[in-house]
């Protein structure tokens, strides 16, 4: 899929990776970028990067994503004010290893139900011209890290639905796809200490915050700028075992 002229919804897109995202998708040509984050995210966006906002080509839709009637309604009115949506980025997600209602409904509920309203709304078998939902996950998904077991086992949840969807594609013409940072110095990176269980030994605190390497949150999008939106589902394809990570080293 070409991204040229496609309306694009992203959630956190006011957030480290969403927000260098979806200057990316605008700087390669979308036509509309919706922004689904929570009121207030975009006071922490700094002045100089206000001109996502200096176009008519994007616009913030504040709302809490995890509360269903919202999400839809933010869905619904973007469809309304723009006709159609095409690409559906469910980037939104949290660490929090102490509160694991909030940790699901985010990483887990809001994903599932964003999709299901892509679904929907791009669906061939609805009548709709099918799309591409890109799933923000991460290297946990795909593997085991003993320092965040509950958030760890929410982007797992997320993999199998993306796997799962794989063979729906000749019904939906939907392209579900996931992309798998690795650790990317954003807020949620940096909140991070805050976020464990207390059971997690300072060994393997020590291992993990050490050992792991890091990128910059512009470049966690890489897979946006690098190659065309076409090709994300060469960045991680789920019929794959062996996704492409992006690190400074
Ligand atoms: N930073 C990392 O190391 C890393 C690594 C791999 C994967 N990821 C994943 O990448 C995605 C983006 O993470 P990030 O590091 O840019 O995080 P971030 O904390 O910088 O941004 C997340 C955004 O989500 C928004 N958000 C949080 N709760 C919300 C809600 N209920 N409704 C609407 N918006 C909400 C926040 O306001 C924020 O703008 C997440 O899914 C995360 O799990 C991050």
């Amino acid at each position: 899929m070409n991204i040229e002229g496609k309306v694009v919804i992203i959630t956190g897109g006011m957030g480290g990776m969403g927000y260098e995202t979806a200057k990316a998708l605008l700087k390669n040509g979308a036509k509309f970028i919706a922004i689904f984050d929570l009121p207030g995210s975009a006071d922490e966006i700094d002045s100089s990067s206000k001109g996502l906002f200096a176009t008519e080509r994007a616009k913030f839709f504040p709302g809490d994503i995890s509360i269903d009637s919202t999400l839809k309604n933010n869905f619904d009115r973007v469809v309304n004010d723009q006709g159609c949506v095409d690409i559906v980025i469910n980037n939104a997600g949290i660490i929090n290893e102490q509160n694991i209602q909030l940790l699901v409904d985010l990483n887990v509920k809001a994903v599932l139900s964003c999709s299901l309203l892509a679904l929907t709304h791009m669906g061939k078998h609805k009548g709709g011209h099918g799309g591409l939902i890109v799933n923000v996950n991460a290297i946990l998904g795909l593997t085991d890290c003993p320092l965040l077991p509950f958030y760890s086992a929410t982007k797992h949840a997320i993999i199998g639905f993306t796997r799962c969807m794989k063979n729906n594609f000749n019904s939906t013409g939907v392209r579900v796809v996931s992309i798998c940072p690795g650790v990317t110095k954003t807020n949620l990176f940096r909140k991070l200490p805050e976020n464990l269980c207390d059971f997690i030994s300072d060994t393997i605190k020590e291992k993990v915050l050490t050992e792991v390497p890091v990128q910059s949150d512009s470049s966690g999008t890489s897979a946006y700028k690098r190659e065309p939106i076409s090709n994300l589902d060469a960045q991680y394809d789920s019929s794959k075992r062996e996704p492409k990570h992006t690190y400074n080293e």
